[in-house]
């Protein structure tokens, strides 16, 4: 006999109004031998209109009450915030032993291994397919179909909205400020955008792939990360001249010393193809004793593609697959042993301003040397009313300590105008 699912759903922004477009459009969703029904809805206004009627539905003010509610059976965060009403939802919806799917990055990121212990604890799933990529598998790629892999390493790019916002200053020759406020009025950023050009959520979902792939806790505190909003229009340009495309990346590196997190703009090879994934499209790598190398590219966001993400972790409920939420048991994982990032080595591009004058670029050369960082190639560039001219190099593959140093020596140069801008260059 078909089992009905009770479904509560707090939030009903882009992804809530998604996944019940979804379910009123499969009058329920069947698969696996169940059937999903909305039985409780919550969100901050009632009276907001929405895409879909929900006057039909049970009503929530708190989504607390919702997901503790003995109506539901399973429950849906798509609230988002580490903290606040989504966090003490669901820990309610796992305390109550309800099993809980959540599309909320932060929220894993931030306190993934607790709430694993919660639902371990209480023998209930977990499940948060729609937090990293959005509608493109990636979660149950890690966790399930790659468990028996030895990874190394998880890269791509994991913000859709950076990715576009870098895309179109390269087509459009416009400045990051200028795109900026058209993704915001196309809807591509939200209003406030620190948490996506700033990188925070990339590093919130490369935090949970780091704890999927390597079996430990997330450890969002450990990432390191910079954003895109200090990337000129000059720096993609110059990376263009030398056969390069900027992209904001994340990554996770599993060496002896540690995992190395880190999200921050990169220049990638023009035939890479993390460099042919352009607008709001994610992609990533996996590499693996095994397997070599995977490549996944897709949707990251939006209603559609999410909203069928929650809802593939709504079958697996219904099947009743019970595994850890992590790769491994709750109570056996571990924070990472974080690599120091000065530690790591990797070809980099410098960009600076210098003054127009005989002597300089030997200056720099002979600076450079005596630092132990070797050139790759140069290029100058004459850029109109401009003070000085700008350059950029880039470098064989060096020490970060060593290049930072080198940096700072350069930067004290009287015929150096500004600060050198470092970028690292990603390994083919
Ligand atoms: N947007 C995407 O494409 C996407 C993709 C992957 C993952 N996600 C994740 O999915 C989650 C939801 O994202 P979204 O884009 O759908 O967000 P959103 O459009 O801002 O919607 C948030 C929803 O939460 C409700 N809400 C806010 N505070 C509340 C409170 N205190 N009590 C009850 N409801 C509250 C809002 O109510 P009102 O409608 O009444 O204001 C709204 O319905 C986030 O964790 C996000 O990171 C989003």
């Amino acid at each position: 006999m078909t089992r009905t699912w009770r479904i509560g759903v707090a939030g009903l922004g882009t992804v809530g109004a998604g996944l019940l477009s979804f379910l009123a459009e499969k009058d329920g969703f069947a698969p696996q031998g169940g059937k999903a029904v909305v039985t409780g809805v919550s969100a901050r206004s009632r009276s907001r209109p929405r895409p879909f009627d929900i006057s039909g539905l049970p009503w929530f003010d708190d989504p607390v009450a919702l997901a503790a509610s003995p109506d539901i059976d399973i429950f849906v965060e798509l609230v988002g915030g580490s903290d606040g009403p989504a966090k003490a939802a669901v820990e309610a919806a796992l305390k109550a032993g309800k099993p809980v799917i959540t599309a909320n990055k932060a929220l894993i990121a931030v306190h993934g291994a607790a709430l694993a212990g919660l639902a371990e604890a209480q023998g209930v799933p977990l499940l948060f397919e729609a937090a990293v990529m959005g509608g493109t598998p990636a979660v149950k790629v890690v966790r399930e179909s790659l468990v028996g892999e030895e990874i190394h390493s998880v890269a791509g790019i994991l913000n859709g909205t950076c990715n576009y916002i870098l895309s179109a200053m390269e087509s459009s020759g416009r400045s990051f400020e200028e795109v900026l406020a058209e993704a915001q009025r196309l809807g591509y950023a939200e209003s406030d955008p620190t948490m996506d050009v700033g990188g925070f959520d990339a590093a919130h979902k490369i935090s949970i792939l780091a704890a999927l792939a390597f079996g430990c806790a997330p450890s969002f505190a450990a990432a390191e990360i910079e954003g895109i909003d200090q990337v000129a229009l000059l720096d993609i340009q110059m990376a263009k001249d030398l056969g390069y495309r900027i992209k904001l990346i994340a990554s996770a590196e599993r060496s002896d010393a540690g995992v190395l997190v880190r999200v921050h703009p990169t220049l990638v090879a023009l035939n890479h193809p993390l460099a042919q994934t352009g607008g709001v499209l994610n992609a990533m790598f996996i590499e693996g004793s095994r397997i070599g190398r995977i490549f996944i590219q897709g949707p990251g966001a939006g209603a559609g593609p999410t909203a069928a993400a929650v809802a593939a972790d709504i079958a697996d409920v219904m099947t009743g697959a019970q595994r850890p939420v992590f790769q491994r048991p709750a109570l056996e994982l571990k924070p990472f042993t974080p690599v120091d990032p000065a530690r790591s080595t990797s070809r980099a591009y410098l960009r600076f301003l210098v003054k127009d004058e005989p002597g300089v670029i030997a200056a720099v050369s002979e600076t450079l040397a005596e630092a132990g960082v070797s050139i790759e190639s140069f290029l100058q560039k004459p850029v109109d009313g401009s003070d000085g001219v700008p350059i950029v190099l880039t470098t064989h593959a060096v020490a970060e300590s060593v290049l930072t140093a080198a940096i700072d020596r350069i930067a004290d140069l009287s015929s150096v105008l500004d600060r050198p801008r470092l970028m690292r260059i990603a390994r083919s």
